[in-house]
Parts: C-alpha cells; sequence; structure tokens
C-alpha cells in the first residue's frame, strides 16, 4: 500500500506520544497564561478609557451647570460657593463635618441632593438639586460624570498651599478648621477680616470678589462678555442707558446693592452676591460706584 504523503506525522513509539502530548498540553496552559496576563492590561487600558471619557463628560456637565458658582476653575467665588479645586476640601473638609464615607459619596450625594436653605448663609444662593431622583435635571450616570470630574482635580490641588499657588478656599463660617490657617498647613486665602477703616475701591473690588466676577478693563460686546458677570471696561459710556430714567451713578449703585432689580440681558438673576450691604458700608460702596464710573479709573 502506497504510504500517505502526511505518514511523517505518524508516531509509533508510545513513549514519543506520550512526551509530545505532554509538551502540547504545556504549550496550551503557557499559551493561555500568557493571553490572560495581556488581557488584564487590556482590560486596566479599556478601564482608564472609561474613566477618561466619563471626566471628559462630566467637564461638559461642570461647565454649562455649575461654573457660575464654583467658578470655571472650581476654585470657588466668593460669597457664592465654596472651592472644590482646593487642597482643603481633598484634605480636611471631610473630617471638619465628621463625615466617615468616602470623598466621591461626599461628592456625589451633594451633589444628587444639593443643600438646603440656610437663614443668614454666608453664600448667596443654595447649592441647588441636581439627580432626577430629588427632582433636579440629572440622570445617574451624570451625576457620577461630574463627580468624576470634580474628584479628578485632586492630584492638582494637592500641589496648592504655597505662596504662588495659594488654597482658594474660602473658610465656612461654622467649620471648625479656622485653626489650619495658624499654621498655614491647608488655608492660603483666609477670608479678609471685616475691615474698620474705610477701604479703597480698588481693594474692595479685590476683596469683595468683584474681580472674580467682572474684567475691569475689557469692554463688554457680543462676542467677549465677560468670565462670568458682563465686562466694565465701557461701564462708564454704557451705564446711563442701561435703564430708563436711572443715571449712571443711580444704576451702578443699585447694581451692586440690589442686583436682580435689573438683571443684564442674557444673564440670570442671583448669580451676583446679594449682600453687599452687609459687607460694605455705604460710604465704601459710594466710592466704589464713584470708581467704576470714572473713565480713567486707575488701579
Ligand atoms: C447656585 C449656585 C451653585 C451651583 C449652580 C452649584 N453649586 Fe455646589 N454649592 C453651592 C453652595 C452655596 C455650596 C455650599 C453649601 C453649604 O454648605 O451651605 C455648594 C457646595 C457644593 C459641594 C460641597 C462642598 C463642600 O466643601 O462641602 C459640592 C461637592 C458641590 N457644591 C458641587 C457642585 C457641582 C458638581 C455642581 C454642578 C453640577 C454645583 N455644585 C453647582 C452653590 C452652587
Ligand atoms: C459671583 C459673580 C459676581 C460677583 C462676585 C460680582 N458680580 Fe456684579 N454681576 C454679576 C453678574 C452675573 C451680573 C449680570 C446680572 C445682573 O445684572 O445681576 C453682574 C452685574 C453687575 C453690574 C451691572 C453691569 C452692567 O453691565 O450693567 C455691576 C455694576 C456690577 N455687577 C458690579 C459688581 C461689583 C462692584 C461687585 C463687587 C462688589 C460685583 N459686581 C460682584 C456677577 C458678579
Amino acid at each position: 500500500m502506497k504510504k500517505p504523503w502526511y505518514y511523517f506525522l505518524y508516531v509509533r513509539s508510545p513513549l514519543a506520544k506520550i512526551f509530545l502530548g505532554i509538551v502540547s498540553v504545556v504549550i496550551t496552559i503557557a499559551a493561555l497564561l500568557f493571553l490572560g496576563v495581556v488581557e488584564e492590561q487590556r482590560m486596566e487600558a479599556q478601564t482608564a478609557n472609561w474613566d477618561g471619557r466619563a471626566i471628559e463628560k462630566g467637564a461638559d456637565l461642570y461647565a454649562n451647570n455649575c461654573a457660575n458658582c464654583h467658578g470655571p476653575d472650581g476654585k470657588g467665588l466668593p460669597g457664592v460657593a465654596p472651592a472644590l479645586h482646593s487642597k482643603y476640601f481633598f484634605t480636611q473638609r471631610l473630617n471638619d463635618i465628621s463625615w466617615t464615607g468616602s470623598l466621591h459619596d461626599y461628592v456625589a450625594l451633594t451633589v444628587a441632593a444639593g443643600r438646603p436653605s440656610k437663614v443668614n448663609s454666608q453664600w448667596a444662593q443654595r447649592m441647588p438639586t441636581w439627580s432626577q431622583h430629588y427632582g433636579g435635571p440629572f440622570r445617574d450616570d451624570q451625576v457620577e460624570n461630574v463627580t468624576k470630574f470634580v474628584l479628578n482635580w485632586e492630584a492638582d490641588a494637592l500641589l496648592q498651599g504655597t505662596a504662588e499657588n495659594p488654597d482658594p478656599w474660602q473658610p465656612f463660617v461654622d467649620a471648625p478648621t479656622r485653626a489650619m490657617a495658624a499654621d498655614g498647613s491647608a488655608m492660603g486665602a483666609e477670608a479678609a477680616p471685616e475691615p474698620t477703616a474705610p477701604l479703597p475701591p480698588q481693594q474692595l473690588f479685590v476683596t469683595m470678589g468683584c474681580s472674580g466676577c467682572h474684567n475691569l478693563d475689557a469692554p463688554q460686546d457680543a462676542t467677549n462678555r465677560g468670565p462670568v458677570g458682563p465686562n466694565m471696561g465701557n461701564l462708564p459710556e454704557i451705564a446711563g442707558t442701561r435703564v430708563a430714567g436711572e443715571d449712571a451713578t443711580t444704576y451702578v449703585h443699585n447694581s451692586i446693592v440690589n442686583p436682580n432689580v435689573h438683571v443684564v440681558e442674557g444673564y440670570v438673576a442671583g448669580i451676583m452676591p446679594q449682600n453687599f450691604t452687609e459687607r460694605m458700608s455705604e460710604e465704601e460702596i459710594n466710592s466704589l460706584v464713584e470708581w467704576l464710573l470714572d473713565p480713567n479709573r486707575q488701579r
């Protein structure tokens, strides 16, 4: 009989068969182990990728829903909302309020449920409710994404606490951590003490937080509407035209003491703090108005 062409594959010796069997089993196991390792790395890369996408989506949600109170870079706005992109927030906040859960859960829960209003709060408005479970606009995945985005500030926030890179935290009036400010460890920016003598308008503009929301030099126009509130470069020219029957001085004065009475078109009410009359004397407010309306105002 003619031998088939694959005759050379025939193994006669039983020992050789056993040996070959063992070798092939070993090779198979090695191959599976190798694939397992590779797969684990692939899964890790994939998870990182998902987290990255969640953070990106969270960034959009933040910019559209949170930035007008917590600031475009998360460093808070004076009198409006506390800093989240802050060393204090990542290192000390949970101790201060005796929260025993994780920071993730704290952020997710605060975002989901908001904060109830407080009488005489130091903040202009309350933290809104975001989750659909509590009547807000966000789905669960959106709450999770914006939480991931906030937590992603940690590495950068931990570098804060130096003179060039101060912690932007504004202490909660009822938080115990004022003591920490003494050694400067967590606090970089202690709230300004209540002034006794009238402060000059240039200084008020910074200490009252106006500079965080208003650009003094750029003019307000359709393409450049300012960081949070309107630009003030051309305020002396336009202030007298904002409200019929109000001259420039009256208008700017009212804008500071009663910001919601006339809300500039294209902006929402309630962002500008409502309590400036409690934080500045009438004399200070008048000097601020005069300075803002001076076409040659000096810094
Ligand atoms: C209308 C202004 C406003 C908006 C918009 C807002 N917040 Fe807040 N948020 C606050 C105020 C005010 C507080 C402090 C509340 C308090 O403790 O009384 C706060 C507190 C928080 C806290 C807890 C901070 C801490 O140290 O305890 C987190 C986290 C937070 N906000 C996240 C968000 C996120 C994320 C968004 C967007 C989805 C958002 N906030 C939108 C005003 C706002
Ligand atoms: C948290 C952000 C924020 C802070 C802080 C803030 N403002 Fe405003 N301001 C706004 C917004 C938003 C508007 C537009 C909506 C409105 O008219 O209330 C506005 C409007 C104004 C206007 C009217 C501008 C125009 O073009 O008609 C004046 C004047 C003004 N602010 C002065 C001040 C002064 C002075 C301070 C500090 C003592 C201050 N603001 C602090 C957000 C802020």
